[in-house]
């Protein structure tokens, strides 16, 4: 069985997640780890490359530390048999923990460098990418993110679907957490490099895939740099993302909505918008049933909407944001604000009109319904614009991340 303990001692299945501060000097600048599930037809060729790019710009200190577990295609045997060859690599098989986020803090935590790095070990990020992450680091970033949806980044052959499921999963977390996902235009990224120091003796508890919303949340990060790349495609084995994966994600982001303590902004955002939902109903019941004005679906929908928007302004700049809001007095201000919010909803309210027309008489969808899921939709338009825009106008302090939700 392939085992190779980690140098440190803090490691133990049952230790917590936390990294250790560097307490030897040590030559080593990096530790990328690569967390591995049955990458065995990748793992050789990733090495080979990440070595060869990082031999250019950090001769002999630099380690790569590849976490597997256990994989039943022996891909930490085959890593074993390449230490030989790249003494700079160290493997660590795991026994009895299961996940990639866990794999790769306990990764860092065998780790000696001062900064510590993750990338994928399937080859669907370019590893050549590490040429343009390390100089960010060494410029000052406490962060250095490689990124789907900065310049220059992308994905390859991704369908519509999966595009959709993407973003829909980003724009969950940033209503969550909009904190910690303003602060990046890729939170979701599994590749990225971070200083020890940003993250040292802070218990960590990720769960399932997504460690970086894990680093921002906790972490003391104050400055982050970004680098797109394109999301290459699996030449290779499969993805390990599962539908459990997905809940895991779900768990995490409310585990850390939970012990961010923000809960109480965020559940009075939800309220507002439900009043705002209610108000919205009502006055189209009011204004299109044929039992009451029978205006035409348009009209009404524009009408109901329009007083939902101001109801939702009132209450959020009253309530939900008044702790930002406290900071910016004053009737102009407050105008500001306003005139923000409205546009940002008005196009969401034209979006909002095209979805209930669409849905109620394309489809056939009663017009309630089509109504309840167009504002359904159209929220998360408005939360991620407003965050932006509206309230935003008080700079969040560069480390109190998930402060401005
Ligand atoms: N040790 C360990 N344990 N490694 C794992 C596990 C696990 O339970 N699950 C996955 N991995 C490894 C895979 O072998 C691969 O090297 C890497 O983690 C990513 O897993 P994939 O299953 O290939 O994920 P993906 O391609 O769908 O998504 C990846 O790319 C996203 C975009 O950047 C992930 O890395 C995401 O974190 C990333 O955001
Ligand atoms: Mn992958």
């Amino acid at each position: 069985m392939p085992y190779v303990a980690p140098a440190s001692s803090t490691y133990s299945p049952a230790a917590p997640l936390q990294i250790p501060p560097l307490s030897d000097p040590s030559p080593v600048r990096l530790s990328l780890v690569i967390p591995t599930y049955n990458e065995a037809s990748s793992i050789g060729s990733l090495v080979r490359q990440l070595c060869a790019h990082l031999d250019t710009i950090l001769p002999g200190a630099y380690e790569l530390i590849v976490v597997d577990d256990n994989s039943p295609d022996h891909t930490a045997k085959l890593a074993q048999e390449l230490q030989e060859e790249f003494p700079q690599l160290r493997v660590i098989c795991r026994q009895r923990e299961r996940g990639l986020a866990t794999a790769v803090v306990r990764g860092w935590q065998a780790a000696c460098g001062e900064v510590l790095g993750v990338m994928d070990g399937d080859l669907q990020h370019p590893p050549e990418i590490i040429l343009k992450l390390w100089p960010l680091i060494q410029k000052g970033a406490d962060l250095a993110v490689g990124s789907r949806y900065a310049e220059s980044g992308g994905v390859s052959h991704w369908s519509l679907g999966r595009r959709i499921v993407s973003r829909g999963a980003q724009w969950i977390g940033l209503v969550l957490l909009p904190g910690v996902f303003s602060r990046v235009s890729d939170p979701l990224s599994g590749l990225f490099l971070v200083r020890r120091q940003c993250i040292a003796g802070i218990p960590l508890n990720p769960k399932g895939y997504k460690l970086l919303i894990e680093v921002l949340a906790r972490g003391r990060v104050r400055t982050i740099a970004e680098v797109g790349y394109i999301f290459q495609e699996r030449q290779n084995g499969e993805s390990k993302i599962q539908l459990q994966t997905c809940l895991q994600y779900l768990h995490h982001l409310i585990y850390l909505r939970f012990s961010l303590g923000q809960v109480g902004s965020f559940l009075r955002f939800s309220t507002v918008g439900l009043s705002g939902t209610l108000v919205d109903m009502a006055l189209l019941y009011v204004l299109h049933d044929p039992t009451n004005l029978g205006w035409d679906l348009i009209t009404s929908k524009l009408v109901a909407s329009e007083v939902a928007i101001l109801n939702n302004f009132l209450w959020n700049d009253l309530w939900t944001f008044r702790h930002v809001t406290r900071l910016q007095p004053g009737p102009l201000n407050r105008l500001q604000r306003l005139a923000k919010f409205n546009v940002i909803c008005l196009i969401g309210l034209v979006l909002n009109t095209s979805l209930v027309i669409l849905l109620s008489e394309r489809l056939g969808i009663h017009y309630l319904l089509a109504n309840l899921i167009a504002i359904g939709i159209v929220v998360f338009w408005n939360f991620y614009l407003n965050s932006k825009l509206s309230w935003r106008s008080v700079e969040v302090k560069p480390n109190s991340v998930g402060g401005k939700s």
